[in-house]
């Protein structure tokens, strides 16, 4: 942080926030409300005086509330810059001037009671976003009585209490009664790796070692000590990392293989009974602690949903922000010019998010040194002589690569190439047929349509497969040799989101039996949020059958990973049944109704043409 706060080609703004941002990739318009801090951070010498006088205080957040702040305060040792900060929701001292005495104090003369937040934008070709995590609140967890049991706390209050900056300058001991526990007892995976509604299903991945290393500077500052860990699995993956496991064992640290059931108190010593069932022994265990510690795990941060809006970003089923490809491009934002470092992305030890966060600086350099960006091959084209300025192709675009119509002043969309993904979203959804794609063009879809269905079309399995999941579990099944019918026609798009009804339409009129939609499951999408729009065209879609008398389950939907060739090929096997279902007579029906369909279609747009006409001629 003080490298950084030093170096001469990077701007820190402290106490800042991003309001907004717009543009693309290359130029990014960022707009960022540096919060008003009261004191002079350029004059500030960090001397104290005006904390001294400061008569308010409140409980201090970096402690984790074990000791109290002033309303005038350094929030941490480390903070850079090196100056105090004052809370006006703590102050006396607003407006009237009740107090003042920090200003009074301070010999620089850097106190502004009248300081105001200030808006700055700024032009930047890329971002990298690493905003950080939170912890798990374990207050939910009622039975290791958290909310009611002093001496039982968390390991970020571990921390504090540890640590040599800390309220008790590294003196490890009881918030009861102020005592250094003889026998202390950490529970793992306390709101991690949980199946009951409680906390979150996912691993925290750090808690672990966490646990290992607090263990050792336990058994380092107080030998003799009892530390007792109560864990369902210890994953010490990483280098070193079973080496410490192993440490803290021969340190004498019992590891027992159970997640307690309860705590309870005894009101009279304040020491903690823990019930715990040793899955290793298969007995009922009860340990006398005088201490026990949550490992809590890691959640996203709760603002991030403000962050993903902010950079049109889409977040994993479990809130981390999502990468362009796990494996491919783990530090690259689905969204070009963003990328991402740190626990943003998911929960990481120091050690990878370091790692990630060069890697992010790497990916970024390299855009910044070309000093241009490749447009992609695939993305969309607007005919403006269709557009109708109906503004659906900008709502439904992931990305905002899409300046919405103004119909007044008769303006068109425009795509922002560089922005672009090449999902096909827009092009799938716009009613006037007037947006398509490079190399994924209308006229080329249906061609594909046509070919597939040109002979014996009703034992053919039409599939509209997604270039990243679908189509990647096809490739799969092939390479494992798993069999699937011959009779499975694959059309790949980028997304599922590029299916437009009228491929489906098409499909269904040249005589196919049954149409799949496949495309990734619903939150790996590589376009965002492009596959919502699948899920509502296929509703439509469902809809549409239903009222035209065919059976909807004609049309199918399902979401397949890259690494499902088993699913996929079990997918082709259960359609390949449900073809032989469909008789010719259902067939022929459905030809001829979707055929009297276009018909009245057309010709409403040929009226509606002919209206037009004789308007602009009257
Ligand atoms: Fe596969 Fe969107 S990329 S459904």
């Amino acid at each position: 942080m003080m490298d950084v706060g030093r170096h001469p080609r990077i701007e820190l703004m402290t106490f800042s926030e991003v309001e907004s941002v717009t543009g693309y990739v290359g130029n990014f318009q960022v707009t960022v409300r540096k919060k008003a801090r009261y004191v002079d951070a350029s004059e500030c010498t960090a001397c104290a005086e005006c904390s001294k006088v400061c008569p308010v205080a409140v409980p201090d957040e970096y402690q984790q509330g074990f000791s109290s702040r002033k309303a005038i305060y350094l929030p941490f040792p480390q903070a850079v810059p090196s100056a105090y900060i004052l809370n006006m929701e703590n102050c006396l001292g607003n407006n009237p001037i009740a107090c003042g005495k920090c200003a009074e104090v301070c010999e620089k003369k850097c106190i502004n009671y009248d300081d105001q937040d200030e808006l700055v934008k700024i032009e930047v070709g890329v971002i990298i976003t690493a905003t950080g995590m939170q912890v798990y609140d374990p207050t939910e967890y009622d039975e290791y009585g958290y909310t009611r049991y002093e001496n039982v706390i968390t390991s970020m209050e571990f921390e504090r209490l540890i640590c040599a900056g800390g309220p008790t300058e590294g003196h490890f001991i009881r918030p009861s009664d102020r005592r250094a526990p003889q026998t202390i007892g950490f529970i793992q995976c306390v709101g991690s790796r949980s199946r009951d509604g409680r906390g979150n299903p996912y691993c925290s991945n750090i808690c672990c070692m966490n646990t290992v290393k607090d263990t050792l500077l336990l058994c380092d500052h107080y030998p003799g000590i009892e530390a007792k860990v109560f864990y369902m699995d210890i994953r010490a993956f990483g280098k070193g990392f079973e080496d410490l496991y192993m440490r803290s064992k021969e340190e004498g640290v019992r590891y027992i293989r159970g997640i307690p059931g309860e705590v309870i108190e005894n009101p009279d010593t304040r020491n903690l009974t823990l019930t715990v069932e040793n899955t290793t022994t298969g007995r009922l265990e009860k340990h006398e602690l005088e201490m026990i510690v949550l490992s809590q795990g890691v959640i996203p941060r709760q603002d991030g949903d403000s962050i993903r809006k902010l950079l049109t970003l889409s977040t994993t089923s479990d809130g981390f922000i999502m990468e362009s490809h796990p494996k491919l491009k783990p530090v690259d934002a689905p969204t070009r010019g963003i990328y991402l470092a740190g626990c943003v992305e998911s929960p990481k030890d120091v050690k990878d998010s370091v790692t990630q966060a060069s890697a992010a600086a790497a990916r970024a350099s390299i855009l910044l040194n070309a000093g241009k960006t490749k447009v992609e091959a695939i993305t969309s084209q607007i005919d403006t002589d269709k557009c109708n300025y109906c503004g659906i192709c900008a709502k439904v675009c992931p990305y905002n690569a899409i300046l919405a119509p103004d119909r007044k002043a008769e303006k068109a969309p425009i795509i922002i190439q560089a922005a672009c993904a090449g999902c096909g979203a827009c092009a799938a959804e716009c009613p006037q047929d007037a947006i398509t794609m490079r190399h994924f063009t209308d006229e080329q879809m249906m061609a594909q349509i046509e070919a597939i269905l040109e002979v014996e079309p009703h034992k053919h399995l039409l599939t509209f497969a997604c270039n990243w999941c679908s189509y990647a579990g096809g490739d799969d099944a092939g390479t494992a040799r798993l069999q699937y019918p011959t009779t499975c026609r694959l059309i790949r798009t980028m997304c599922s989101g590029r299916v437009d009804e009228k491929f489906v339409w098409h499909a269904f009129r040249l005589g196919a039996p049954i149409v799949l939609v496949s495309g990734c499951h619903f939150s790996d999408c590589h376009y965002i949020s492009a596959v919502r729009w699948t899920q509502k065209r296929m509703d439509r879609m469902w809809n549409k059958l239903d009222k035209l008398g065919i059976r909807p389950e004609r049309l199918r939907l399902e979401w397949i990973s890259a690494a499902e060739g088993q699913k996929f090929a079990k997918v082709m096997r259960e359609i390949e049944d449900a073809v032989k279902a469909v008789t010719t007579e259902e067939i022929e029906f459905t030809m001829k109704v979707l055929a009297e369909e276009e018909a009245k279609n057309k010709a409403k747009k040929e009226k509606r043409k002919a209206k037009a006409a004789a308007e602009v001629t009257a």
